[in-house]
């Protein structure tokens, strides 16, 4: 089939290549001249692990194109996707520009009938307003079909998610269009859930605050387990075993961050507060969110007594989980900020985030190896559990600081169990 893909950001990129992976010819459109320029070159102007090769071998065999030009994409389309941004608003509200203007360019071109699949994580309702918005702004009477298919994928995870995903929702008012959808993607070989297409929508909202309350739980037992003498990962472990709960999303740290986990629980608690429905479990788990990294600063800074004046303070980890390259609500952030607002000398290391912009007017030392980054330091914090971070040798690590105790903020090193030292 021929597809067009809005959007070039996690979603859009890795649908696309996993599309032309499976045999459609796809296009990817996108506003931003330089992403495509750097994608035609086969280039991923993302990091995510194994996506480089599947755009290299779909550009080479021709199944794969970008462009800055909707005509050119829209030209030969048989499905759209739209896989643009829904940023938060300052109420909670997801912000529909960019949906809204992707809609009026797809009626803008528009010469055939068409389905339109939205991937990106849209309001209850929204897939009705772009259905609608294209209907009037088309010219000529064209059947236009919206399917709501809503994104699972995690980042630095994302190609084997779409690959091996648990199932692929499909929300359509018409039988004709979910089922050319399910055509397209059945070489996947993922079980199917048909739904209407707001089910579809709140399904996406309700998982991703569902796994978003399952963390904040297991943050405050963890909390809980600290002051009692428990082991917050053998709890979790005991749960877990319970298939009714399961072990994953159950990993105490310092909460979530990312593009979807604050964005959709805050979109869920507004649609909330509109309908006069409660959602306080969503609210609670947003609360306990935002504290949770507070409460781990607070630990380092009660740790010196509340002096962290001068004192050299390693940092492991910028990215608000390993394996990607996002800042995007990372609690390296906050973490970092209070350190040297206190007047700590906050030296930092990440395997892929080399600076960031989030941190410009913070004065924070970017260290280049491990050894450099942990060199004299009095305390060291833990804060993403990249792989390299956590099978380092630590006994090796801690030889190098002025006696550090280790914050290990996301509790991966209880199997290290020569270290005395971690907290
Ligand atoms: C998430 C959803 O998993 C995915 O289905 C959706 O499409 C987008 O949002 P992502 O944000 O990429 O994916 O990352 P994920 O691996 O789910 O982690 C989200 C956050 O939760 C991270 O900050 C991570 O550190 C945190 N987390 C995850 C925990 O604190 N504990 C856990 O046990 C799992």
């Amino acid at each position: 089939m021929n597809v067009a893909i809005i959007g070039t950001g996690y979603v859009g990129l890795v649908t696309g290549a996993v599309l032309s992976e499976i045999g459609h010819n796809v296009i990817c459109l996108d506003i931003n001249e330089e992403k495509i320029t750097k994608l035609k070159k086969g280039v991923s102007p993302i990091y995510e692990p194994g996506l480089d090769e599947v755009l290299e071998r779909n550009i080479a065999g021709n199944r794969l194109s970008f462009t800055t030009s909707a005509e050119e994409a829209f030209e030969n389309a048989e499905v759209i996707f739209i896989a643009v941004g829904t940023p938060q608003g300052e109420d909670g509200a997801a912000n529909l520009t960019h949906i809204k203007q992707a809609a009026k360019d797809i009626a803008m071109h528009i010469n055939r009938d068409l389905i339109v699949v939205v991937k990106s994580t849209v309001p209850l309702g929204t897939n009705d307003l772009i259905e609608e918005t294209i209907r009037t702004n088309a010219i000529g009477s064209f059947q236009i079909d919206v399917v709501s298919s809503p994104e699972f994928l995690r980042e630095g995870h994302a190609i084997n998610d779409t690959f091996h995903g648990d199932r692929i929702v499909i929300g359509s008012e018409n039988e004709h269009a979910g089922s050319i959808i399910e055509a397209l993607f059945i070489k996947l070989n993922i079980p199917f859930l048909h739904t209407n297409r707001r089910s579809a929508e709140m399904i996406k909202y309700a998982a991703n605050a569902f796994l978003a309350v399952k963390i904040s739980y297991i943050n405050q037992i963890s909390n809980l387990c600290e002051k009692v003498g428990a082991d917050v990962n053998d709890v979790a472990d005991g749960m877990g075993m319970d298939h009714r709960i399961g072990r994953a999303f159950l990993n105490a740290g310092l909460g979530y961050g990312g593009s979807c986990f604050p964005k959709d629980t805050e979109a869920l608690a507004y649609l909330g507060r509109e309908n006069e429905v409660s959602i306080s479990l969503v609210d609670a788990a947003i609360q306990a969110n935002k504290e949770q990294r507070i409460l781990f600063v607070n630990r380092v800074l009660e740790h010196f007594n509340g002096n962290v004046e001068g004192k050299k303070i390693a940092v492991l980890g910028l990215a608000f989980k390993p394996n990607t390259d996002d800042m995007r609500e990372a609690p390296s952030v906050d973490i970092i900020r209070t350190l040297s607002a206190n007047g700590a000398e906050v030296h930092v290391i990440d395997p892929v985030v080399k600076e960031t912009e989030l941190l410009t007017e913070v004065a924070v030392t970017y260290s280049k190896t491990l050894e450099e980054c942990v060199q004299n330091a009095e305390a060291v914090l833990l804060v993403t559990e990249w792989e390299e971070f956590v099978r380092a040798d630590w006994e090796e690590l801690l030889a190098l600081t002025k006696n550090a105790t280790i914050f290990d903020g996301r509790n991966v090193l209880h199997n290290h169990k020569l270290i005395s030292q971690v907290v």
